[in-house]
């Protein structure tokens, strides 16, 4: 298979927030090509792998051959984190949120508007498909999905495009489905993204579950973090940051009360993180320059806390 590796985004910000030293428990619950767990593991830290995708293994053996005893891969998704690492029994856990190179440029697997391939979609190897939402869902649960997820202005006229082309001939490839949504909004009129680039990211958020398992995923790694443990995100668009950061806000006791003159809640329980830095840290010039797919990446970072964990709906 050729294919080109994948570039780990923000990897020195990451490790940096990580403190990876020997004896430490890390999980890279993103494990895609191994960036992220490889360079932690040059730091002498223990690593757990977690991908959902079983095409990840292919990256885990030189890993395993080059750090006995200190990595494993599993196949989880990881809103299983806690349940894999039991209560405290991690030290860092490094997310690195969407789908990777290698997925995006396997035209079989369904991502890519720009290559012809059956309508998937699905990191892992169950559940629904990209081509089942787009022939089956109510034109209002459509046009619902690819404005929420995809922040489509022209949602409801591509539900109506779709729904009117399924009848005649349900969709099953790629390209076509983007050609539709094309016509839908009216052509490219010279517009710098493919104009079916929001409906895509929106249908493989709802196939992958990706907002439900980020929720989970932070609440799994708030119960299986050790005090002192660190939390590393990075997330590539506004609605993944702005759930990561209402969480940290939050667990740190930096949420804004109803009241502006009561600044930060009094009540609640204690916080069970402590940002690391406040604003998110984004990429360098440089980085983008080398690897545009970091261009919208944020890393929120935070240290966990003695406290105990927070009740999953606080
Ligand atoms: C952006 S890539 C990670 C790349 C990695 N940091 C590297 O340096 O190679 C994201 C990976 O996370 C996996 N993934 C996405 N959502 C997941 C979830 N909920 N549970 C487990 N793995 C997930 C995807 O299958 C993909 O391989």
């Amino acid at each position: 298979m050729s294919e080109a590796p994948h570039v780990p985004v923000l990897l020195a910000e990451v490790v940096e927030a990580m403190a990876p030293a020997p004896g430490k428990r890390l999980v890279d619950a993103t494990f895609g090509a191994g960036g992220y767990s490889r360079a932690l593991l040059e730091r002498g830290a223990d690593v757990t792998g977690l991908d959902r995708d079983p095409t990840a293994a292919r990256f885990a053996e030189p890993l395993t051959k080059e750090f006995p005893g200190r990595f494993r891969l599993l196949e989880r998704r990881f809103s299983d984190l806690a349940e894999v690492m039991g209560e405290g029994g991690c030290d860092g856990v490094a997310f690195d949120l969407g789908v990777s190179s290698m997925q995006i440029d396997e035209a079989e697997r369904g991502f890519s508007f720009m290559r012809d391939g059956p309508l998937d979609m699905r990191m892992g190897a169950d559940g629904p498909s990209a081509a089942d939402l787009v022939n089956t869902l109510e034109p209002a649960a459509l046009a619902r999905l690819i404005w929420e997820l995809g922040e489509e202005r022209g949602s409801r006229r591509i539900a109506a495009f779709i729904t009117r082309r399924r009848a005649e001939q349900p969709f099953e490839r790629t390209l076509d489905l983007a050609a539709v949504v094309e016509k839908a909004l009216g052509g490219r009129r010279g517009a710098p993204v493919h104009p079916a680039t929001r409906t895509f990211q929106a249908l493989r958020m709802a196939v992958n579950e990706e907002m439900e398992e980020l929720e989970a995923g932070l609440v799994a790694a708030e119960h299986a973090l050790a005090p002192g443990g660190r939390l590393a995100i990075v997330t590539f668009h506004s609605l993944e940051d702005r759930m990561v950061k209402r969480y940290l806000a939050a667990r740190s006791g930096r949420m804004p009360s109803a009241s502006r003159h009561r600044p930060l809640a009094p009540e609640g329980p204690p916080p069970s993180f402590e940002l690391l830095f406040t604003s998110a840290r984004a990429p360098t010039e440089a980085e983008v320059r080398a690897n545009p797919r970091a261009r919208s990446a944020k890393l929120r970072a935070a240290v966990r806390t003695a406290a105990p964990a927070w009740k999953a709906a606080a």
